[in-house]
């Protein structure tokens, strides 16, 4: 047991444990119920705590409730949901979420666990996720628009795709992929797009064929896509010649290029590159087309005009796509969603917490090459025949005014965006959108925790007072999300994303598996107890590493098939207040969440490696005021190399090999590594001297004098030691 002072702002407050709800005259008020703080749960004392329990900061907030005009119109104001959805109606619970589909025939088993922990879902069922995600919606909603897509030039006018449409669309591309690029069913296809329509697309293409995409973030380097492309296996490649970022059409082919070569270098041939084209019969990239591999696909189109392909009728557990993310080692790693299960969750998540009616106009100002934008842009949303807004570019071109403007003109009405947005809309232009007249009823945050200050403009100013706001929390591995407020019966607290949502049975355990209780004030590692249809199936490739990094930690007993025994390891810090809601702390791992999107640590350290003069690498998280955190590096070279120039070597590598969205905060070339005599980095060390806390006791390392002589080359003469640092920089490299 180690002693972990609790800082000094750490207060509890009790918010009473009954639902606030139950008291008619407190329902509507934007008021604290009950609050009481007891006094003597001000600790400024130490507290005896495990390694694995973080304190919390940021004190416990007020109450904030739905408007009645909301909760009236709400999907979900049956309090006994909670019933419904409870342990002793688990898996079966989970029909109500299957039935929202299409089936083309209907499942035998809701859970079966006999492969634990490769979870199935439905099984027996079969179904086309493009089917349920269009054509089943054409007799009702055909000329209802399922995207409107805004591109980033304001003078451009949105346009429209109805259901109609799109069908046409899908259709089309769908028989160019399995007729022109000879795709056949269960085939892996990377796609490396911003957002246009032509993504959303190309993906219900896919799973028109049950081929399986891999769509990666446009903002990531093409190298990064060739190794994805490597890892699944993908012989066709589908990419855009370009598209417009801060009002400037980017040149996006030349990344392809790249990712070919990348690719070919890991073993695996890309045969065929389709290229979309911003602007149809223009192309916009300065690299040339490859004879014989690269395609326009506009051009190849043509010959595939008003095709119509029959979707294939798919197993409930067929895998849908691969999503790569970060992890605690150097490669990322792909998650295999399937199809029914993950189609189901995210249209009963949508339906429920993100109460989206088909009359609903809906922005998710994310980007679709994160888990986000597959679930909350194109697959729930559409699996409910919403019309689901698709914006290009950034949320401050030309201004801090553009994603109002974009509410106003389209009447958008639910709006789901990330804190690091947030942030940067509050920063540049904080009294923007009492400009403009659009009304939300509901909104989202999603991915970093979000400061209560934040949320409260988010509410105020944003929502004008009457939108509800859930924090939503979840992961790439998640397929939907995990602890929300259900917005029109939890009251919503800044800061907590809330309660777990219906069906989930989260629990927070110690390092010794030991429970930590609702209402402790301590931190522990949030698991889930069971499992439910939104969970990936696997690590793409690599089964034994799914089980290691996901349930090894907690499992009972490795043969067991009982679901009890395997509780999944999320891998972030977390506190159960006593009125049941959770607070997320941030990575207990390597992983540093930079605007929402997760990077290994070891990931970029080997980037920093594949520099000549380099020896060794530590990657640190700093905060930063818009982004979260973002990371520092800090490297020391090989004996005799010079020092010229290595930090934009280091910086280039980055972003040619991951993505602009890695690039380091700094570069500090060092000495020599803070070590132990055992010869680890002490990244722990390095981490406490970026975010200038106290460097603890260093006289047991190896080196312990290049500690101070780091911390002068970082923070100068004067020791700056700041309060308040975020419980997940303070623990960073703890685990050493
Ligand atoms: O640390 C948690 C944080 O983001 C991580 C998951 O990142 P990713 O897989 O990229 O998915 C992001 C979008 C689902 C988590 O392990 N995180 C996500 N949502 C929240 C959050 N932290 C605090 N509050 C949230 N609402």
């Amino acid at each position: 047991m180690a002693v972990v002072p609790l800082p000094p702002s750490f207060i509890i407050i009790t918010a009473h444990p009954e639902s606030p709800f139950d008291r008619e005259d407190e329902r509507n008020q934007n008021t604290m119920a009950d609050v009481r703080v007891p006094k003597e749960k001000e600790r400024e004392q130490e507290t005896e705590v495990n390694e694995a329990q973080i304190a919390v900061h940021w004190k416990e907030e007020q109450y904030y409730y739905p408007n009645p005009k909301f909760i009236g119109q709400a999907n979900l104001s049956d309090p006994d949901v909670n019933e419904r959805f409870g342990e002793k109606n688990f898996p079966e619970c989970f029909r109500e979420y299957g039935d929202l589909l299409t089936w083309d025939h209907y499942w035998h088993t809701t859970l079966d666990t006999s492969d634990a922990p490769f979870w199935k879902w439905f099984v027996g069922g079969k179904l086309n996720v493009s089917y349920n995600c269009v054509d089943r919606h054409l007799a009702k909603y055909k000329n209802k628009a399922a995207f409107i897509f805004v591109g980033e030039l304001e003078e451009d006018p949105p346009v429209a795709i109805t259901y109609q449409e799109l069908y046409h669309r899908v259709n089309e591309m769908a028989a160019l992929l399995r007729d022109f690029a000879g795709l056949k069913t269960g085939d892996r296809v990377t796609i490396h797009m911003p957002v246009v329509p032509e993504l959303p697309i190309t993906m219900l293409a896919c799973a028109r064929l049950g081929l399986i995409h891999s769509v990666v973030f446009g903002g990531f380097s093409g190298e990064a896509c060739g190794m994805r492309a490597a890892d699944s296996g993908s012989r066709v490649l589908i990419t855009i010649d370009g598209y417009y970022r801060n009002g400037t059409l980017t040149d996006h082919k030349e990344k392809a290029d790249l990712a070919v070569v990348l690719a070919e270098k890991e073993g695996q041939k890309v045969d065929k590159v389709l290229v979309w084209r911003r602007h149809r019969g223009s192309y916009a990239s300065a690299k040339p087309m490859v004879e014989g591999r690269d395609h326009f696909v506009d051009d190849v189109l043509k010959n595939y005009a008003g095709q119509k392909v029959a979707p294939v009728s798919m197993p409930s557990e067929a895998p849908l796509f691969l999503m790569y993310t970060s992890g605690t080692t150097g490669r990322p790693k792909g998650c295999q969603h399937g199809s029914g299960g993950y189609l189901a969750y995210v249209a009963g998540t949508s339906k429920y917490i993100q109460d989206i009616h088909p009359e609903d106009v809906y922005w998710c100002m994310a980007d679709i090459g994160w888990i986000t934008g597959h679930s909350y842009i194109v697959y729930g949303p559409l699996a409910l025949a919403a019309t689901s807004i698709l914006y290009e570019g950034v949320p401050n071109y030309p201004d801090a005014g553009r994603p109002w403007r974009v509410a106003q003109q389209l009447d958008v009405n639910i709006f789901h965006t990330s804190p690091t947005a947030i942030r940067l809309l509050r920063k540049a232009g904080p009294d923007e959108p009492k400009k403009y007249d659009y009304h939300f009823k509901h909104m989202t945050t999603v991915g970093e925790p979000i400061e209560p200050a934040v949320w409260k403009w988010y509410y105020e100013v944003v929502g004008k007072g009457e939108a509800v706001i859930v924090d939503t929390w979840w992961q790439t591995e998640n397929g939907g999300f995990l602890c929300s407020t259900k917005p029109a019966l939890d009251p919503m607290k800044p800061g907590s994303a809330g309660p777990p949502v219906p069906g989930i049975y989260p629990i927070i355990f110690d390092e010794h598996a030991q429970e930590v209780k609702a209402g402790s004030g301590k931190a522990g590692n949030i698991c889930i107890r069971n499992p439910w249809p939104g969970i990936f199936q696997t690590i793409w490739g690599d089964r034994e590493r799914f089980v290691r990094q996901y349930y090894q930690k907690y499992n009972k007993d490795p043969k067991s098939k009982d679901w009890r025994d395997w509780p999944y390891f999320a891998g972030d810090g977390a506190v159960h207040a006593a009125d049941g809601y959770f607070r997320i702390l941030g990575r207990v791992d390597d992983v540093i969440n930079v605007a929402g999107h997760r990077l290994g640590t070891k990931e970029l350290e080997s980037v920093c490696l594949t520099v000549s003069e380099i020896a060794e690498a530590a990657v640190v998280p700093v905060a930063d005021e818009v982004k979260g955190r973002v990371p520092e590096v800090y490297v020391s070279l090989k004996p005799g190399v010079s020092k010229a120039g290595v930090e934009k070597k280091i910086t280039d590598a980055i972003e040619t090999q991951i993505g602009k969205i890695a690039r380091p905060k700094k570069v500090h070339v060092v000495p020599d590594m803070p070590k132990t005599r055992s010869g680890k980095i002490m990244r722990r060390v390095l981490s406490a001297i970026s975010n200038h806390m106290d460097t603890g006791d260093v006289t047991t390392l190896a080196n312990p004098d290049v500690v101070e002589q780091i911390r002068v080359m970082v923070q100068g003469d004067k020791p700056v030691v700041k309060k308040d640092v975020p419980e997940d920089l303070k623990r960073f490299g703890e685990e050493q």
